[in-house]
């Protein structure tokens, strides 16, 4: 039986770095949810689909192949064998794949990729509904999360590393209006489940947040909780 640890919070929260330390301590592969729907959403980009009309959407994405490869460098995501890492990376992307998120269609195929994945292997899987809906049986769930202010703060520096001006207003506002379209979907919107342990990295570091999640691996592993 492979273990689960899955982990959900708000975009900008350090869930992907957080879980790519926990992941490899543990030597548990990772599993960036939020790249696939990324993938998802620059196929049906680039496919010409409307967006606007689901069943489009629902039928088209089942021809997207979307893969997960663990390089030297980190995890790689391929759409139809072509490495899309660097190019899902956008804000832009970032806003479609939102989008795309919010049809049940393509909730449906991913969600059954996710779970094929995580019945082979011992994984941690981050996004917005892995506890909730993707892997409600996972034995350790985490609802990892950060104030808007930091989550802006930490955002605002990665874009000033790429070498971009961001307007501290407008990542904050983008920041709110993802929280706001993630939580408030009909299909699978971002919540806590009830089991998921609250982690508020606001005040500490992605390895200080890492530590907790491994620390609580260890109790749950020896079934002490
Ligand atoms: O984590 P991210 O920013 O790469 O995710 C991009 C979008 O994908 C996010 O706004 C919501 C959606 N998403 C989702 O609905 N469910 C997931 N499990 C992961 C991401």
């Amino acid at each position: 039986m492979s273990f689960q640890i899955a982990i959900d919070g708000p975009a900008g929260a350090g869930k992907s770095t957080v879980a790519k330390l926990a992941a490899s301590a543990l030597g548990f592969l990772y599993v960036d949810t939020g790249a696939m729907y990324r993938a998802a959403a620059l196929f049906l980009e680039e496919r010409g689909t409307d967006m606007d009309d689901t069943a489009a959407m629902e039928r088209d994405v089942q021809e997207a192949s979307i893969s997960l490869r663990l390089m030297d460098d980190g995890q790689h995501i391929f759409l139809d064998g072509e490495d899309v890492t660097g190019r899902i990376r956008t804000e832009k992307m970032g806003m479609l794949a939102s989008r795309v998120s919010a049809c049940a269609g393509v909730r449906k195929y991913l969600v059954r990729l996710q779970q094929e994945i995580a019945a082979e292997q011992d994984v941690v899987m981050d996004g917005r509904d892995i506890g909730t809906v993707v892997l409600p049986q996972a034995p350790l769930k985490i609802y990892l999360t950060a104030s808007v202010e930091a989550r802006a703060e930490r955002r605002l520096l990665e874009l000033r590393e790429k070498g971009e001006n961001p307007d501290p207003e407008k990542v904050r506002m983008d920041i709110e209006q993802r929280d706001y379209q993630d939580t408030h979907r009909k299909e699978s919107p971002l919540r806590q489940a009830e089991d998921a342990v609250y982690l508020d990295t606001s005040d500490c570091t992605a390895e200080e947040a890492a530590q907790r999640i491994l620390e609580l691996y260890r109790e749950r592993a020896n079934g002490s909780i």
